[in-house]
């Protein structure tokens, strides 16, 4: 098989690592994020027999829609599908349709309203652009006047364009990170190994919320009935959503957790591989990545079970400069 990625940043080299594994694989080339007429012309010449898409901004564009009609495979949720992502508030209402729990949130669209709100506001809280901001469009206000800048930012001055005419205002949580990445044919949902990123651009919690500085899998701090609601709870509600909702997905699904002393809230879906937890989830795979991407998007996930390195194994991955080095450890020892 002829394999084309779509994406070349630290996620896609993992990727692209995970898929020259297979032994059905010859040849795998990753390419920049560019139009999505540019990158089907590249898949038709090329003759490749598989696309993987990496980024949300070609799935939000609509590319699986585009390819799927001119009959090439490609793996990723269609343009709806997308949405989860792609519109926090979109996302919102849908968690709230399927009794999937989430911080409680208000949205707005008029800057003097957003304001007003905030000064009837405990802080801290959080404020997100309802649209894509390469993971930048998520500010935690500890003071009104943080909360009043950071609206300005989104609604006034539109730091990311139309992504912040419309925010979300939510009760910040208090709790550990966890992100579950997953993998669904539309039929069924799985999960992968557990993990956990670090967002923060400064040391000890310090500086902005950014994508994700580094990563460690499996998430140290989740356990067994952790997983058990995760799964019950969000997971299998998510996929029912999908279902009822008649959105064609077959792709990955990242569910960004936060994990209370009380119980387990999403505070993002991503219609994607997260990254870079996937630069440190994919070494501990066994499974043959491309033979559960295939069975996926022939709605035969039921019949793969995914398999992982020992459980004592564990993978941190650290960013510097956006250019991830990879290490496998032993979990006991220093990493
Ligand atoms: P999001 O893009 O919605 O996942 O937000 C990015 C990051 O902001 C998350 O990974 C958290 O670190 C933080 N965050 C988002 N929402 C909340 C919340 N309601 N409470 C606490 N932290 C949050
Ligand atoms: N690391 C979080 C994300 O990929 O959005």
């Amino acid at each position: 098989m002829k394999v084309l990625i779509i994406g070349n940043g630290g996620r896609e080299n993992a990727l692209s690592w995970k898929i020259r594994q297979s032994p059905s694989v010859e040849y795998c080339q990753m390419v920049p994020a560019e139009p999505k007429e540019d990158l089907l012309a590249t898949a038709l010449s090329g003759g490749y027999d598989l696309t993987v898409v990496g980024p949300e901004g070609p799935l939000n564009d609509g590319i699986v829609d585009l390819f799927k009609a001119r009959g090439l495979r490609v793996f990723g949720p269609s343009q709806a599908g997308a949405k989860l992502e792609s519109s926090k508030v979109d996302a919102k209402i849908f968690m709230e349709k399927y009794g999937i729990k989430t911080a409680p949130y208000e949205v707005f669209d008029d800057f003097y309203a957003s304001t007003a709100y905030l000064r009837r506001c405990r802080f801290p809280l959080v404020i997100k652009a309802d649209g894509l901001a390469n993971g930048k469009g998520v500010v935690i206000c500890h003071t009104f006047e943080e909360g009043e800048k950071a609206l300005e930012d989104l609604m006034v001055r539109k730091q990311f364009n139309q992504s912040g005419e419309r925010v979300i205002i939510e009760t910040f949580l208090e709790g550990f990170e966890a992100s579950m990445l997953c993998i669904t044919d539309g039929v069924r949902i799985k999960p992968f190994i557990s993990a956990m990123d670090y967002k923060r651009a400064e040391d000890h919690n310090r500086g902005l919320n950014t994508g994700g500085m580094g990563a460690v899998a499996p998430n140290p701090f989740l356990t067994r009935s952790h997983l058990e609601v995760f799964e019950k709870e969000i997971m299998e509600k998510t996929l029912n959503g999908i279902q009822k909702e008649k959105i064609d997905y077959h792709g990955f699904l990242y569910f960004g957790l936060m994990v209370t002393a009380e119980d387990i809230f999403v505070l993002e879906y991503n219609v994607r591989l997260g990254d870079p937890e996937t630069q440190a989830v994919l070494p501990l795979m066994k499974s043959d990545l491309v033979d559960v991407m295939l069975a996926t998007l022939d709605e035969e996930l039921e019949h793969r079970s995914l398999a992982w390195l020992d459980k004592r194994s564990c993978c941190v991955v650290a960013c510097s400069g956006g250019y991830p080095q990879t290490f496998q450890k032993h979990k006991k020892s220093r990493v």
